[in-house]
């Protein structure tokens, strides 16, 4: 095929499948992202030419996207079923505001229902700055995919970073299928509607002008057609889940997406995981292991999960040199204020479990802030408890991952408001997150289990778990274009 024959199907998201990193002598080197998105589109693009758009997100970056002059940086030889990468070299002003202010600040707390509302947010003249930047990184991936797509493609545009782009592409290329997935949580009407109403209705029209509209779960998908109803005054047809919007159908589905059980169970088995799994038992003894691992995320709820487990210490003094808490916080979005802050309140807590519980013989909490994947992975084999306890959370994969590659058998405790509990919830202890009591007690229920349940509940969690792999999930949303 040549380098830049029209593509039959595309993807676009914010954060690419690769990035690029300078090295000592001045060349660039390519590192594949991991996650299941990649693993699909490579199964799924494997000789069709596919296309990925995404944004040059580091310096590193934007140099590979100057370097390449058709603009398609080509990725045989790396693994990825021959899928080539259009990097979007955009303004990085334009970018920071589009990303950090728009939607990790404005649209990510909307719909994780993060505001403090007695004061924020402020829509102000500064906001609408901000949301033109917004506007315009949205028209930069639509004009990009419209310039690659053949007659006819099929183009997915993935999460909340890109709402405008299904609109603006479909102007532009009226030819194509389009699709819109969301990878979080939707807020419900009363909370969306904080946003100013031309934005409001401006996210849902961008998203409209999709063909399909998926969904992680249920829940989120009817959240996003009350919206439509409600906030939009769009024809909703709840049975078919179709919003039909000035002449235009669009269909709402919802598609799980489910942890790599191959991809999970083979790195897991591998000697860097096996090394820190012998570290990590050394440290624990024969205690029992209570597992979290999140990225540092104001919806993850670490906070209040460190205080149920000191709230179980408290408590219940019988696990005192019992139980150890193995939490892993790693970083994530460091650029605004909010983030630094909650990790700093991680720390101090962790500290303050510490200085409270531990002593020469027992250390109660192991927090680590680094970025380690084996080390997570060996985790995952550890845990006799999983604390899985969002405040409100797309999916969860954390949820899924840990009892299709867990040892001995975990209970996990899982928060209501996790989507991970449409599927999980019968064979979880379910917590409300707000409730720090309640969930103390969840973590002294899911440690007294006796072995041979928490093993059968394992099973079933793994089962529901793994019923969608990555790769059919994204295999359903091309179909869902036909
Ligand atoms: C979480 C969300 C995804 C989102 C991603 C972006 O994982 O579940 O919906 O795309 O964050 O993260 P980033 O590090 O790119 O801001």
């Amino acid at each position: 095929m040549s380098p830049n024959a029209p593509a039959r199907v595309l993807v676009a998201s914010n954060r690419g499948p690769v990035s690029f990193r300078a090295e000592d002598d001045g060349s660039l080197s390519v590192h594949r992202g991991g996650g299941g998105l990649v693993s699909g589109l490579s199964a799924a693009g494997q000789g069709t030419g596919a296309v990925w758009v995404c944004a040059a997100l580091s310096d590193p970056d934007r140099t590979a996207a100057r370097e390449s002059p058709s603009g398609r940086i080509d990725l045989a030889g790396h693994d990825t079923g021959g899928l080539a990468v259009r990097l979007l070299d955009i303004d990085p002003g334009t970018f920071a505001r589009a990303y950090n202010a728009i939607a990790n600040s404005t649209l990510w707390f909307i719909h994780h229902l993060l505001y403090d509302t007695a004061t924020k947010p402020v829509f102000d003249g500064r906001f609408r700055k901000e949301w033109t930047s917004y506007d315009a990184y949205n028209a930069a991936f639509a004009q990009a995919l419209a310039a690659e797509a053949g007659e006819g493609a099929k183009v997915v545009v993935q999460d909340y970073h890109l709402t405008l782009t299904p609109l603006i592409l479909r102007r532009l290329r009226p030819d194509l299928r389009i699709g819109h997935f969301s990878h979080t949580p939707w807020a419900p009407p009363d909370y969306f509607r904080l946003l100013p109403d031309d934005i409001s209705r401006a996210v849902l029209e961008g998203i409209l002008g999709a063909d399909h509209a998926g969904f992680l779960t249920r829940r989120w998908a009817s959240s996003f057609l009350d919206c439509c109803e409600q906030v939009l005054g769009a024809d909703v047809d709840r049975a078919a889940m179709t919003v039909t919007h000035e002449g235009r159908r669009t269909q709402v589905a919802v598609h799980a997406l489910g942890a790599d059980a191959d991809f999970l169970r083979e790195r897991a088995a591998r000697p860097d995981v096996e090394a820190r799994l012998a570290t990590l038992r050394d440290a624990v003894g024969d205690r029992k292991v209570v597992v979290r691992v999140d990225r540092t995320e104001l919806s993850k709820n670490i906070v209040r999960g460190l205080l149920a487990y000191r709230d179980l210490l408290r408590g219940r003094p019988e696990w005192h040199g019992r139980v150890v808490h193995i939490a892993f916080a790693y970083p994530s979005r460091h650029d605004l204020p909010e983030y630094r802050e909650y990790t700093a309140a991680v720390q101090r807590i962790a500290k303050e479990i510490d200085d409270e519980f531990g002593d020469d013989t027992w250390q109660p909490l192991m927090l680590h802030v680094n970025d380690d994947f084996p080390r997570s992975l060996a985790a995952y084999r550890l845990a006799d408890v999983a604390l899985v306890n969002p405040i409100r959370d797309g999916m969860n994969l954390v949820a899924k991952e840990i009892p299709v590659v867990s040892e001995h058998g975990c209970a996990l405790v899982l928060s209501r408001e996790a989507g991970a509990y449409e599927e999980l919830g019968s064979d979880a202890v379910v917590v409300n997150p707000f409730d720090v009591t309640a969930t103390s007690e969840a973590l002294h229920e899911a440690l007294s289990m006796d072995a041979g349940e928490r093993r059968a509940r394992t099973k079933k969690l793994a089962a529901a778990a793994t019923a969608l792999s990555p790769q059919q999930w994204f295999l359903d949303q091309l179909d869902a274009l036909d």
